[in-house]
């Protein structure tokens, strides 16, 4: 491996690292939220074999994009090109990606603001600083721009450091804190009155509407969201891992764990609606729809934490803290992207180019929380909607494509001799090639 560029020093840290971005916000609020307005268990069983057949596939496409290059986005994608056209495709690809991330960073950084506003308040609240406590659970711009320029800090001062010190080391310590913080919640909230309803609601699914097509495209979207798809980040992230690792049981052993977390996720707070319910708190209107929506989480669970006494406290601590435990990972992958293109392509210093894109990204994030209402909703569906899915597809055209398959064959056999044997090889490269591509333009058309 190139010691300039640094890399994953075990097997272990790039699970960790890559696991640490695709488990996030996207997991924790996003899936259990869609979960419970897409008919509970239909919607899961759904994800899941989405997540294996679909995203799995993709995302094996953009983790050996990576390797093979050695390099950022844009530089591994253009190695692989032969003509001046197919060049220029890979910059539009590997850019478009970064942009994305840089995007997607813009928002995801205020909402993990708010995560981080809503982990302060346990504790001004139990100290008796009732007017700091309702400010930080209320909207208002400036909390926002505070604590969007706090998590920001927190992003920066990670990446500064390089793989090996700050993202690996980073996640080898945040990721199996949230596993565990997870589960001791969940023994928590099945202890409750209630629980039992919203795990039937979670586990037992409507087998006719397995085929609706906005519960599908939903699950889809969700897939591909949750494995940091089409933004470079797995380019990347692949781009560090050593030649001598077998990259398929990586990519599987990933997923596992990004699938599992957000089963997790919802294992804690469907049962925790149906708690919430049960002590009068309203989460369905009369037509069964949920009443707080993408709200869900900022409006439910602390009412539900409120309600359990003094020990609420330290459950809302701990499950907010748990919230920004799991951006940070995913937020020090997005500034990746657009850090080591600065460096590799533009010769920047590591820790200038981390510190000026971050100031960059925190600007995009003043102006949409300066215009909330008009940009917010705005920038979320442009870079996640749109960006995502299409730059993402645009990945395994590469691959199916433009890649020559002889070449990568060559790249699986590092680090795994028989692979030409294995069912994945016999599968993959046709599935990269039509499948996913077909898939994943038929979401996008519908987003349009
Ligand atoms: N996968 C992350 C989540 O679930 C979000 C993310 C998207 C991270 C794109 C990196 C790139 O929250």
């Amino acid at each position: 491996m190139d010691k300039l560029r640094g890399g994953f020093s075990s097997r272990l840290g790039f699970i960790l690292a890559a696991a640490g971005s695709a488990v996030g916000l996207g997991n924790i609020w996003g899936f259990p939220t869609q979960t419970a307005s897409n008919g509970g268990a239909a919607f899961v069983l759904v994800y899941l074999v989405l997540a294996f057949c679909l995203a799995y596939p993709a995302f094996m496409a953009e983790l050996l994009i990576g390797r093979y290059g050695q390099a950022n986005a844009v530089t591994s994608m253009q190695k692989m090109s032969r003509t001046l056209w197919q060049k220029r495709f890979a910059f539009i690809v590997g850019f478009g990606g970064i942009i994305c991330a840089a995007l997607i960073l813009s928002f995801y950084g205020i909402l993990a603001g708010w995560m981080m506003s809503y982990a302060i308040e346990p504790i001004t609240s139990v100290l008796g600083f009732n007017e700091t406590s309702s400010w930080l659970t209320s909207q208002s711009m400036m909390r926002n721009l505070i604590f969007t320029g706090l998590f920001m800090l927190l992003t920066v001062a990670i990446i500064s450091r390089g793989v090996e010190d700050g993202i690996e080391k980073w996640s080898k310590r945040l990721m199996p804190m949230l596993i565990g913080l997870l589960i001791l919640l969940i023994i928590y909230v099945f202890t409750l009155e209630g629980a039992e309803e919203g795990f039937a609601a979670y586990l037992k699914p409507d087998i006719s509407r397995v085929f609706e097509p906005d519960l599908l495209i939903s699950a889809l979207g969700q897939a591909f969201f949750s494995l940091s798809l089409g933004t470079s980040v797995m380019i990347i992230y692949g781009s560090y891992i050593s030649k001598t690792e077998n990259l398929v049981s990586l990519g599987a052993q990933v997923t596992l764990i990004d699938v599992s977390i957000a089963f997790l996720a919802g294992l804690l707070i469907i049962p925790s609606m149906y708690v919430a319910q049960y002590q009068g708190v309203a989460i369905f209107s009369d037509d069964g729809s949920l009443i707080s929506g993408p709200n869900l989480v900022f409006d439910v669970l602390p009412t539900l934490f409120n309600s359990m006494g003094s020990i609420g406290l330290f459950v809302a601590l701990g499950f907010f803290v748990l919230m920004t435990i799991a951006a940070l990972t995913s937020s020090i992958s997005m500034l990746e992207g657009p850090v080591s293109f600065a460096v590799e392509r533009h010769n920047v210093e590591r820790k200038k180019a981390t510190v000026l894109v971050g100031l960059g990204i925190f600007i995009l994030s003043t102006i949409i929380i300066l215009n909330f209402d008009e940009l917010f909703g705005l920038v979320i569906s442009l870079s996640t909607v749109y960006g995502q899915p299409l730059i993402a597809m645009l990945c395994c055209v590469f691959v199916g494509w433009i890649w020559q398959r002889s070449q990568i064959l060559k790249e699986l056999k590092q680090g795994d001799d028989m692979v030409e044997h294995s069912f994945f090889w016999k599968i993959w490269p046709w599935y990269t090639k039509f499948v996913c591509p077909s898939a994943i333009a038929i979401v996008f058309f519908h987003s349009l």
